[in-house]
Order: structure tokens, then sequence, then C-alpha cells
């Protein structure tokens, strides 16, 4: 079963790209995350849920789901509320002197979260189904450059190594001080080579941090966030073939940008800029 709540017993805490997050002193080790589709509409995030939980159950340093709840129309989530946390961008945006060691210590954390094996779990799909799927109907690409995109696709490994699925800097919090780390926004987890997160992060990092948006979501500059990415990557790869390692996660960057468009409501303006940007990565 489950239960309405009435959100005017609810504090807001905090926002990410689409999500709400609100506290409720009657419920202090409780956090409730709300979601909004475009048309300001709350919207049902039972899968969010279900993935987040899959996740939990694979012993992955994230917080464990609670219950799905009613408001509005929609499904929101009651997780366990990580106390004094800071995000990963809030802390880079607060001491820029200590980007490139959370950037070193973040290529660790992903790193173990890749070697995390999350076949079988029903809510994990496979991320490579999910492109072929997003490159059958897309937009943005087509002739030549489609067929080759999508031959990469099929060439690739049916992985089932875990995803994130929103590998970002807003995405990995720390508890304070000892800086126990939690993944969070599980909703797109799924199995398949861990470039898939990485292309994401690239992406994130060298193309979406140009966004007045993302500065504000992330408290980071341009710069900042660049130079994060820049010594993730050596710290990730290692500095022998850094050049093959930034063009295959180009790659995969282009590949995100085909899920975008899949995932997300674009217009023909995004779409005209999505596509040129999808084309020009995918060397
Ligand atoms: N379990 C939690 N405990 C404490 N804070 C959380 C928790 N989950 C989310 N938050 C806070 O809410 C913000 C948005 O959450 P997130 O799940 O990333 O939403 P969105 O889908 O909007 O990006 C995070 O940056 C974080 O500060
Ligand atoms: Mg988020």
């Amino acid at each position: 079963m489950i239960n309405d709540i009435d959100l005017s017993a609810w504090t807001k805490v905090g926002e990410g790209g689409f999500g709400t997050t609100y506290i409720n002193e009657k419920e202090p080790n409780i956090i409730l995350k709300i979601s909004h589709n475009s048309d300001g509409q709350i919207v049902d995030m039972s899968n969010e849920f279900y993935a987040s939980r899959a996740v939990y159950e694979l012993g992955v340093p994230t917080p464990e789901m609670i219950e799905m709840v009613r408001v509005g129309g929609g499904i929101g989530i009651k997780s366990e509320q990580i106390k004094n946390k800071k995000s990963l961008a809030r802390m880079c945006g607060d001491n820029p002197a200590d980007i490139d060691r959370l950037a070193a210590r973040v290529a660790e954390l992903v790193k173990q979260l890749h070697k995390i094996d999350a076949s079988g779990k029903e809510w994990l799909p496979s991320n490579k189904a999910i492109m072929l799927e997003a490159l059958a109907k897309t937009k943005i690409l087509r002739g030549k450059k489609l067929n080759e995109v999508m031959a990469f696709v099929e060439g690739l490994d049916d992985s089932p190594k875990l995803l994130h699925g929103d590998l970002s800097l807003g995405n990995l919090i720390f508890s304070l001080p000892e800086e126990k780390p939690y993944w969070i926004d599980l909703g797109r987890a799924a199995h398949g080579v861990p470039m898939f997160d990485i292309g994401h992060l690239y992406l994130f990092c060298n193309i979406f941090s140009k966004q007045k948006r993302v500065h504000e979501l992330t408290h980071m500059s341009e710069e900042q966030i660049v130079q994060f990415w820049n010594s993730f990557a050596l710290a990730y790869n290692g500095s022998d073939g850094l050049e093959a390692f930034t063009t295959e996660c180009k790659r995969f960057a282009a590949l995100d940008v085909v899920l975008i468009t899949y995932t997300h409501p674009v217009n023909w303006h995004q779409r005209l800029f999505l596509g040129l940007l999808a084309k020009s990565m995918f060397k």
C-alpha cells in the first residue's frame, strides 16, 4: 500500500535537476524526494525507488530506500537522510584548492562502483539495449553516421557491471567530517560497460559545464569543473594513453547525447544543437 502525504508538513531543503527534497522534524531520519516534469506536475518516481533499492542491495554506499508515498498525483520517495552531508560539487566549489584531491578520490570510488556485478537485477536494465532502442528512434543522427554509431554500440560487450546512470558532481554526497561517500540519484542505474558512465561525466564536465544553469546547480565555475575532469581523467586512466582515453570518452559522450534526446523532451532548437554535438564528438 502507498500512503498519501501532505507536503505542507514538510520543509524544502534542496533542489537538483528536476527533484526537490524535503525534511520533516517528526521523521528526523528521512528525506523526501519528489520530482516535477516540465509542466510542473509531480511525476511517478517508483522506477527510481526500485532501481535505487536494487543498487543498495548490491552493497553500494547509497542511502537506504524506505518507502514510496503518494504526493499530489505523483509518487515520491522517502529514503534514509544522510546527516551533515555536502555534495561533491559543493565541496569543490567551497574549496577549489581541494579539487584535485577530490577528483582522485572520486576516480577510486567510481572504479569500486564499476567492479560490482549487477546481473539478475530486473530494475538494472542493459544500457546497451536502451542505447540501441534510443538509436533506432533517434532524430538527431541519420545515414552513414547513424549506421556507424549503431555498429559501435552493437559491438560493445553487454557487460553485467553496475552503472550509476547519472554520474555527475551533484550525485555524490559526503557525510562530514569523516567524508563517508554516498551515491545518490540512481533512477537511471543500469548495467553495461563502465565507459557509459565515464562518457556521461565527460559530457557534464566539458560541455554542459558551459551552461549558467550548471554553475547555479554546482556552485562551480566552468574552469573549476574542467579542472575536476582533468584531474579525474588522469587519476582514472593514468598519464599513458590519455589522448586515446579522451577520444573514447567523447564517443560515449556522443551516445549520451542521443540518450538525452530519447529520455527528455527536446525542442527543435535543442535537437539541432545536440545533433551537431553528437556528430562532432563521435570520431
Ligand atoms: N538521502 C539523502 N540525504 C541527504 N541529502 C540528500 C539525499 N538525497 C538527496 N539529497 C540532497 O538533495 C539534492 C538533490 O537530490 P538528487 O537525488 O540528486 O535529485 P535530482 O534528481 O533533482 O538531481 C542532492 O544534491 C542532495 O544535496
Ligand atoms: Mg541529482
